[in-house]
Parts: C-alpha cells; sequence; structure tokens
C-alpha cells in the first residue's frame, strides 16, 4: 500500500514511517517541519534502504494535498500532524485548536475529494482525563481535562460523526499512552525542542551532561513510592501498532478506538532506575511539588487492541531506556 503519513517527520511519525518502508509499504510524509527536522526523514531512507516522498506544508493548506491526492496512488492516510505540549495548549488554546482541528478538517475534506476513506488517527490516553480508575478501558467517557486533550476528544468525534454520514469512511483511533525509546540503532529518536516536557526526554537529557537533574513532580501519591505512575510503551511497539491497525481496519461508517499501551505502570523512579542501568551512570534528582494536572496512576487496558489487531507490546522498559541511551548518547543535542 502506499500510506500518507501528516505528521511524519516527528517522533512517532519517523519510527512508523520506517516501520512500513520495511513491510514493503510505499511512504509518503506531509510535515511543515514545526517541530521536527528533514534529518530525521534522511535517517529513515538510510536506515530503511529506500526512499520515501517528502513535502514540506502544512496539512492546513487543502489545495496541495488535494494535489497530493490528485494522481490517486495514496491508499490510506495515518494522521499525526498536530501540537502536543500540555502546558502550551493552557497558555495558547486558539493556536492548539485551529492546528489540531483545522488539519483534521482540511485532511478529512482532501481524503473525501479523492475518495480515499481510510485514516488511522494518533490519540491519546489523556482524551479519559480523570475518570477514578487508573485502569483505562475504551469504553470510559472521555473527559480531557487541558485544551491539547480537548482538541483530541473533538477530533474523535469528528471522526465519529463523518464515519455516521454514511461516506464510506473507516477511522482507527490509537489511543497512545506514553511513548518512549527510540529505533534499536540510535539513529532515530525524540527530540524535543526546549525543555523536555515528558519524563524520558528530561532523563536522558539529564544522563548526557545537558540538564543537571532531574525535578521529581511529587512523591506523596498513594502509588507504592510515592511517584507518578505510567504505561510506557516502547515506540518500535507503538509504530508496529500503526501497522496492526492498518492492516485490521474497522468495517466502512465506523470509527474505533484502541488503547495502545503495555497493561502496566511504572514510576517515575522506576524510569530512573531503569534508565540508571542503561546509561550506566547515576541520575542526580529532587522532589519538587506536583506538577497542575497530574494523576497518580494510569495505565491502558489493551486487550481490545489485542483481540482486534492482534498487536501486543513486545519491549520492555528496560529496551525502551537502553535504546533512549543509544539515541542519545550518540546525539546529545538530537538532530542538530
Ligand atoms: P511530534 O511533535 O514529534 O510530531 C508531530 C509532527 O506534526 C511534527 O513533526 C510537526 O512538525 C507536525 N505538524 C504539527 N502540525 C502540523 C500541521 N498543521 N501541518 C503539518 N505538520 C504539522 O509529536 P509525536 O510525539 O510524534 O506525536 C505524534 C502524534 O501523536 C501527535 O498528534 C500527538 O498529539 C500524538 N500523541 C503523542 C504522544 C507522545 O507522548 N509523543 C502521546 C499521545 C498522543
Ligand atoms: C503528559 C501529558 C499528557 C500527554 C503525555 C504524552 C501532562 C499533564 N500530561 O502525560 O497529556 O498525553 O504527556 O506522553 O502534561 N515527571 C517528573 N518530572 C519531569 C517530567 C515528568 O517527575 O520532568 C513525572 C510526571 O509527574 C508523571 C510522569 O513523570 O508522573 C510522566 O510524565 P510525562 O512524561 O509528562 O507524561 P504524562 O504526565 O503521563
Amino acid at each position: 500500500m502506499a500510506i500518507l503519513l501528516t505528521g511524519g517527520a516527528g517522533y512517532v511519525g519517523s519510527h512508523t514511517a520506517l516501520a512500513l518502508l520495511r513491510a514493503g509499504h510505499d511512504v509518503v510524509v506531509v510535515d511543515n517541519l514545526e517541530n521536527s527536522s528533514a534529518e530525521s526523514m534522511h535517517r529513515v531512507e538510510e536506515l530503511a534502504g529506500r526512499s520515501l516522498t517528502f513535502g514540506q506544508f502544512d496539512v492546513r493548506d487543502t489545495d496541495r494535498l488535494g494535489k497530493l491526492f490528485a494522481d490517486g496512488s495514496i491508499d490510506a492516510v495515518v494522521h499525526f500532524a498536530g501540537l502536543k505540549a500540555v502546558g502550551e495548549s493552557v497558555a495558547e488554546p486558539l493556536r492548539y485548536y485551529a492546528n489540531n482541528i483545522g488539519a483534521t478538517t482540511s485532511l478529512l475534506a482532501a481524503m473525501d475529494a479523492a475518495e480515499v476513506r481510510q485514516l488511522v488517527f494518533s490519540s491519546s490516553a489523556t482524551v479519559y482525563g480523570d475518570g477514578g480508575e487508573p485502569e483505562y478501558v475504551e469504553s470510559m467517557p472521555r473527559n480531557p481535562v487541558n485544551p491539547y486533550g480537548q482538541t483530541k476528544a473533538m477530533i474523535e468525534r469528528i471522526l465519529e460523526d463523518v464515519a455516521a454520514s454514511g461516506r464510506g469512511f473507516r477511522f482507527s483511533i490509537l489511543r497512545y499512552f506514553n511513548p518512549v525509546g527510540a529505533d534499536e540503532s540510535g539513529r532515530i529518536g525524540e527530540d524535543p525542542r526546549g525543555v523536555p516536557n515528558n519524563l524520558v526526554p528530561f532523563v536522558a537529557q539529564v544522563a548526557v551532561g545537558r540538564r543537571p537533574e532531574l525535578l521529581v513532580f511529587g512523591d506523596d501519591y498513594e502509588t507504592a513510592d510515592g511517584t507518578g505512575v505510567r504505561d510506557y510503551i516502547h515506540v518500535a511497539d507503538l509504530a508496529d501498532g500503526h501497522l496492526a491497525a492498518l492492516a485490521s481496519m474497522p468495517a466502512a461508517d465506523r470509527a474505533v478506538a484502541y488503547n495502545l499501551g503495555v497493561g502496566r505502570g511504572w514510576s517515575v523512579l522506576d524510569v530512573v532506575t531503569a534508565f540508571e542501568k542503561a546509561c550506566g551512570r547515576p541520575i542526580p534528582r529532587r522532589v519538587i511539588g506536583r506538577r497542575a494536572g497530574d494523576l497518580a496512576a494510569c495505565w491502558a487496558n489493551p486487550a481490545k487492541a489485542r483481540a482486534e489487531l492482534g498487536w501486543t507490546a513486545r519491549r520492555s522498559l528496560d529496551d525502551a531506556c537502553a535504546d533512549a541511551w543509544r539515541w542519545q548518547s550518540a546525539n546529545p543535542s538530537g538532530y542538530s
């Protein structure tokens, strides 16, 4: 198949592009490089030993998208393009709504015009919000607590409405838990701009000497060691989840959500210990207060993805830390 990846130059997109090329698919990427670098695409081609097609433009440019679809070669789309920083979304909600919702409606219009009606969407566990139970099941209500999460919940709703309109669309909604790690080559990985918001890239930058210490956001949660617990999923397993989703798309006029997670939680201190093992050096850390909006614990119930997509996470947290360290130590400043 020929697959269009919007936002395919980013962290999850680049790993999925590699997995698709390795599986023999053709890959077309559209990315405005707002939060990524074209270098990731060169490295994906080098690792796969095959080339992909890259277009640098904004997905909201429906005319350019239309031209891309015009030759009829694209079979399906994976829609990664979006802004994803929670704190930034609270400070600049309009930018988040305009980009994330606007990119999705533009894409759907271009797909409809070209009669390409299969789409896999990058959603997030953040759509559940504080549901009370730490183990999330797809049937739980959506209850996002910040503008970023709202955009994901709204896009899920848009996809459900478009599916229900009877135009033959098939939507697979993938709710990622916490993607971590890198391709085992260490050639591609997560390259956040500025101060990392997420735990593992922050720890990796401490390990490589770019930052003096990890700030642990609270150790007074009701968890085994008092620090927050999350479901960390290796990005290569997540990439495989997209291949599984493309191979088992829902029936026409259906939008179906799947949790992509491991199905268990690790604490902040578990992650630090695993990373120390991977890099062979201590990670200095200091406990500060809780981060606003954080939950004590959450993890996926991945049974639906296993049953319907035949997908399950195979790599361990130790694998993820070893691969993240290989990437970070070989590329201390990321792609630049
Ligand atoms: P990323 O920022 O590395 O990748 C997103 C890519 O989209 C970037 O390359 C960016 O330049 C591009 N982009 C953004 N808006 C665009 C637009 N309007 N037109 C064209 N390109 C645009 O993020 P990621 O971690 O790879 O995440 C991919 C998707 O998965 C996002 O939608 C994100 O919200 C979602 N997600 C990520 C995580 C995570 O922790 N990484 C968790 C849950 C969901
Ligand atoms: C965060 C986002 C969530 C998004 C997800 C993507 C918030 C409130 N939530 O979730 O919407 O979908 O990233 O992966 O931002 N931690 C520290 N120190 C740090 C960074 C994190 O102690 O410097 C702790 C956090 O308190 C948390 C855990 O590490 O307990 C994981 O944090 P993070 O990687 O930011 O992921 P989430 O909070 O799950």
